[in-house]
């Protein structure tokens, strides 16, 4: 009897499409967040993009029914023996951006670690893609050009990461008929650290696979530190360390930070620029350099205590041996001239406190500052805000005096050092946040390690925790809170 009273009140909610697999409960309504194309002799011109956040923060669910097709470690295995057969018997649904930490005002994107709802603290750290306006994701070609943008780190506290980078993922999110969703609802994602996740481009991971592909992490950061990262992949071998550049780490301890020469306090101007030896948009990727607007002042990039100050193809390689047997930073300029797209999010690390960013010899911060415990007792609304994201043209993005567009300005004198280095600590980059399953071991992050190994009675990041049908744990593992997302499904954030 309740059973079939359930049954008709879903109907009238969930109407029955057998070969819908977009579900009908939530809309996803992508927040809208403009970015601007430039070149130097046409100036900016305005795009109509938006972000989406990832595919793991959308409820997947039977179609007719409250039951989840996903679980703590992959898939419901009898709704999802096949992918086939899980294109048939689930749908995905919408999520709500506000609630799920993402906001957008303008030209300008807040993510938000936590957020509060009903009274209730939880983790949300979000990590989004910027999707064009045909409904694929945006591919950046940067080869051989620039990107800006406008960021507040402001609020970001040791421990805490606010991230913008790239990634050479599919830019359709690997749609196919199994997956008709594909990017508008954020699938596909892939990075260095070779994050094992339930589908892999769009498509069921029955065996458990790591998604490896290059990433360049234009900006790592937070009040404290700053890293500047290229993590260059060959097949399904990356650079998980990456041949980067943190002021603190490479030696100029005053470089950025509060009332540093960048000062952390106030929004800054971040320009980064990828060179090829000669100067076209199909060259060989030869440097990296980076470049601060504060307070109209043009800030040249720290230089290291040996004299570097830009990521070169020949320190890369030197520095970062690696870096150098995967091909360098000639093999990044190849990924970023295919095209990658935009990611943007922010995570903290309970396994490793994100010390390889800002503590250490990579920056001030205590070894324990960046425990997420803390963080969340003490400044849950720590957040980041991008804005103002421009890219193309060397040059055409911004110029002296803060603004953005197309007046010339000369792009810095290059202090070209040919000296090498190899006192550089380098960073041992934990995962970004990632679908992870917990019985994925040795390829996966440190931070998943200890802290998602344990079953029983706790549920794993990401997992499922509640919603209407549900009989799983509903308790998330330390430090995961678990977070409403519909009346069908709640996860652990
Ligand atoms: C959903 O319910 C309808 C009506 O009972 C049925 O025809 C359809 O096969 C069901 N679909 C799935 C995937 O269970
Ligand atoms: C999204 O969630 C917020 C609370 O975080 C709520 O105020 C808002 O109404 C929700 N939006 C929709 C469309 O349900
Ligand atoms: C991802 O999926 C798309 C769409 O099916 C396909 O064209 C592409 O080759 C796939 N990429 C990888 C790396 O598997
Ligand atoms: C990657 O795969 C290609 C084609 O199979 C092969 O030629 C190449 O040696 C591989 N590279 C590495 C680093 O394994
Ligand atoms: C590329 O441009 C830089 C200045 O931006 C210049 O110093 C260099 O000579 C140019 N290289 C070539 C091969 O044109
Ligand atoms: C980190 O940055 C914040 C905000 O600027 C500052 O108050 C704090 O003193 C910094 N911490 C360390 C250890 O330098």
């Amino acid at each position: 009897m309740a059973p079939k009273f359930a049954f008709i009140i879903l109907a009238a909610v969930l109407p029955l499409v057998a070969t819908q697999q977009i579900g009908t409960g939530t809309p996803e309504v992508n927040p809208s967040l403009p970015t601007w194309k430039c070149t130097t002799s046409g100036g900016c011109v305005q795009q109509d993009t938006s972000v989406v956040l990832d595919w793991g923060s959308h409820s997947i669910h039977e179609v007719n029914s409250s039951t989840s097709c996903t679980t703590g470690n992959g898939v419901n295995p009898t709704l999802c023996p096949n992918e086939a057969t899980c294109s048939q018997n689930c749908v995905i649904e919408g999520v709500n951006y506000t609630s799920s930490g993402v906001t957008t005002s303008g030209d300008s994107m807040t993510l938000h670690q936590y957020v509060q709802n009903n009274g209730v603290t939880s983790n949300a750290s979000p990590r989004v893609y910027l999707l064009g306006s045909n409904g694929d994701y945006e591919m950046l070609q940067l080869l051989g050009q620039e990107l800006r943008f406008d960021v507040d780190v402001s609020t970001l506290v040791c421990g805490e990461n606010g991230a913008l980078y790239l990634s050479q993922m599919d830019a359709s999110g690997g749609r196919t008929q199994y997956n008709p969703g594909g990017a508008n609802y954020g699938s596909g994602y892939c990075d260095a650290q070779c994050p094992v996740q339930t589908w892999i481009n769009g498509t069921l991971n029955t065996d458990s696979q790591g998604y490896c592909c290059n990433e360049m992490d234009i900006w790592e950061a937070n009040a404290n530190a700053t890293a500047l990262t290229p993590h260059p992949c060959e097949n399904d071998t990356c650079d998980k360390s990456g041949c980067g550049f943190n002021p603190y780490a490479m030696g100029d301890q005053k470089y950025y930070g509060n009332g540093d020469t960048v000062n952390t306090l106030e929004p800054i101007t971040v320009i980064t620029q990828f060179y090829t030896s000669d100067n076209t948009t199909t060259g060989t990727l030869s440097e990296i350099r980076r470049l601060y607007i504060q307070n109209g002042q043009i800030i040249q990039n720290a230089v290291s205590s040996s004299g570097i100050d830009s990521i070169t193809a020949s320190w890369c390689s030197s520095s970062d041996s690696v870096a150098a047997s995967l091909g360098g930073l000639t093999t990044m300029g190849e990924a970023l001239g295919r095209g990658m797209v935009l990611v943007f999010s922010i995570w903290n690390d309970p396994g490793q406190f994100m010390s390889w960013l800002d503590s250490g010899s990579s920056g001030p911060c205590s070894s324990t500052a960046g425990n997420p415990a803390n963080i969340e007792s003490q400044t849950p609304g720590t957040h980041v805000t991008f804005s103002n994201i421009r890219w193309g043209d060397i040059g055409s993005t911004f110029s002296a005096g803060g603004g953005s567009g197309s007046s010339s300005s000369s792009s810095s004198s290059k202090a070209t050092s040919t000296k090498t280095t190899t006192s550089s600590s380098r960073s041992v980059s934990t995962s970004h946040l990632t679908t992870t399953s917990s019985k994925s071991s040795t390829t996966i992050s440190k931070s998943a390690t200890s802290t998602t190994s344990s079953f029983g009675a706790t549920q794993t990041h990401w997992g499922q925790c509640g919603g209407t049908g549900y009989t799983g744990p509903t308790v998330c593992a330390s430090p995961y809170a678990c977070k409403f997302s519909n009346q069908w499904y709640s996860q652990c954030l």
